[in-house]
């Protein structure tokens, strides 16, 4: 029996089943000032009708400053809200579990003066190294963001820990060489990160789920076990580990069958007590079902494989083929527009 339909308690909330939709940003869905153009209900609500236990909202700006392109979601002003109640409402009318990832880019966000953990230079933009009043501003809006998504109505926040953005940039030595209470040591840049988690725990209360998406920095492990170790005793609710910065040593057993990403996962989930998603290269149910069964991760995060089909988990629980996604190159079509897929145009046919 596959575990794919157990249901697994998040925080106080139980999610339906063990399949989570990761974040996945639908490029040109969006204007300028952080609006959707395209229905996300209608988009979300189609996954969360599919038997996804979990939506992960795509990449929301916490700040206008933050933004990691011109065109992304915002989170930073009450008048957003409206737009984040109703995929709030088209989830859980489904039954299943929404919370929204939370960004700020850093040095790869949107504009001409970014800034970051520390000075370097990016794609022919000086990046600044960011001062107390700046960090203080970050956590700022971490929370009142945070706080936006829960008069939302939706059942928590995923803060973006992963893939080079602000945070990720804090907590690896590659990218972080401040010299004062931020960086220095581990300590020092975890420390950006586990402030966050405190002051929105603080902020909304116990019962509000906190999501991190971990990016994994150190090919060893050991850095980045202890920091999962701290954002679990910090009350984190769930980790959603991906890649961070510098793991590219990471060596995975001949015996493991699937991705290093997806083993960073499994390391992951090996050392903590939370619910721990495991992503990558998930394209067929008996994929997610060998990882669950054999006890490597408590959920599967399917990406591309939920955008090429939305009922991707009733069908892995019905025994149906799903539309297996393509992994369209140089990069998934359905991210640049939603148009091109492969999948979505065959149905126009
Ligand atoms: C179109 C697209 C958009 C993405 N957007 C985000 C994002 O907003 N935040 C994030 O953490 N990861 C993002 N990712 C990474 C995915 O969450 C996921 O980790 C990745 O696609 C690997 O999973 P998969 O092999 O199941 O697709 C994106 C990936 C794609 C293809």
């Amino acid at each position: 029996m596959s575990k794919i339909s157990d249901p697994i308690k998040i925080n106080t909330k139980t999610a339906k089943s063990r399949i989570l939709m990761p974040a996945l940003v639908c490029f040109n869905w969006t204007d300028e000032n952080g609006f959707e153009t395209v229905s996300r209900s209608e988009h979300y609500g189609k996954r969360a009708a599919g038997g996804t236990g979990t939506i992960v909202v795509e990449a929301t700006a916490i700040s206008p400053t933050g933004k990691l392109a011109e065109k992304e979601l915002g989170l930073w002003s009450d008048d957003h809200i409206p737009q984040f109640e109703k995929i709030a409402k088209a989830c859980h009318k489904e039954g299943s579990l929404v919370v929204v990832q939370l960004v700020h880019a850093g040095m790869q966000a949107f504009g001409d003066k970014v800034f970051s953990a520390s000075a370097k230079d990016v794609k022919n933009k000086k990046c600044e190294e960011m001062r107390l009043e700046q960090i203080n501003k970050v956590i700022e809006d971490y929370v009142s963001a945070s706080i936006r998504a829960k008069k939302a109505g939706l059942d928590g926040i995923e803060i973006h820990g992963a893939h080079g953005y602000l945070l990720s940039q804090f907590t690896s030595k590659v990218t972080n060489k401040r010299n004062d209470e931020y960086g220095k040591d581990l300590d020092g840049r975890i420390k950006l990160p586990l402030e966050i988690v405190d002051k929105i725990r603080e902020a909304t209360g116990d019962d509000f789920i906190i999501g991190y998406r971990f990016g994994v920095n150190d090919p060893s492990f050991e850095e980045d076990i202890y920091f999962a170790k701290k954002l679990e005793s910090a009350g984190v609710d769930l980790l959603d580990v991906s890649a961070g910065i510098g793991y590219d040593g990471i060596e995975v057993p001949e015996t493991y069958n699937f991705s290093k990403i997806t083993y960073m996962g499994k390391v992951i989930h090996d050392n903590v007590n939370i619910p721990v998603a495991s992503v990558y290269g998930i394209r067929y149910p008996e994929q997610a079902a060998e990882l669950l069964n054999d006890n490597n991760t408590d959920i599967v995060a399917v990406g591309r494989g939920l955008l090429a089909d939305p009922e991707w988990t009733n069908k892995a629980l019905n025994n149906e083929k799903v539309n297996a996604c393509y992994y369209c190159e140089p990069w998934c079509k359905y991210g640049k527009d939603g148009n091109t897929c492969p999948w979505v145009l065959k149905k126009i046919k």
